[in-house]
């Protein structure tokens, strides 16, 4: 794995300054996730370092490199070739920055969809993501804020409610792992 400081000079020639912003809001949200729930704080920090390296390829690159390092695209994917970018990060991750902790480098591939039964630093990426402090206001974003420091599971499921709202308001097609992340998270945090 490269350090932090040269995988963060490699990423900002691969990024907008928009999302290189982005990108060190979300390393920021992360540390504080990370903790407050006890995980490891290097690797929050690394794996949201690197969480959108793939997004700003263009979508012929997105396409050229998902073929190229195997990264199977299903047909919602084919229909939103940005959906690509959070599984061809993982594989971006570990070819080109030489991450070889799958830890992060799940935290890397699910930070978009979700999906049931997520790790901590899995979770603490996705909602990082959500939260981070460059974002524009929304409607439900300080009590996402909120939510992510007093229940984890809850934040998921309020995370993902909202995001699935999001995509159907804007008839996007939506991803089967993320409705199965958020009906795994509703009843888990319906069960505390
Ligand atoms: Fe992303
Ligand atoms: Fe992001």
């Amino acid at each position: 794995m490269l350090d932090f400081k040269t995988s963060e000079r490699k990423l900002q020639s691969a990024l907008s300054i928009e999302r290189y912003i982005h990108t060190m809001g979300v390393v920021k949200a992360a540390e504080k996730l990370a903790k407050r729930y006890g995980a490891d704080v290097e690797k929050a920090r690394y794996a949201a370092l690197l969480h959108d390296c793939a997004k700003d390829y263009p979508p012929d690159m997105k396409r050229r490199f998902c073929k190229e390092y195997h990264v199977p695209v299903d047909d919602i994917m084919l229909k939103t070739i940005d959906l690509t970018h959070a599984f061809l990060g993982a594989e971006v991750a570990r070819r080109e920055y030489l991450v070889e902790d799958e830890e992060i480098l799940g935290a890397i591939k699910y930070h978009t969809t979700g999906k049931k039964n997520m790790t901590l630093l899995e979770k603490i990426i996705f909602i990082a993501d959500y939260i981070e402090e460059g974002r524009k206001k929304f409607d439900t974003l300080e009590e996402s804020r909120k939510i992510a420091f007093e229940d984890i599971d809850k934040a998921m499921a309020f995370i993902l409610e909202h995001t699935i709202e999001y995509v159907k308001q804007r008839n996007r097609p939506l991803h089967p792992l993320s409705v199965e992340a958020y009906e795994y998270y509703k009843s888990i945090s319906e069960g505390k």
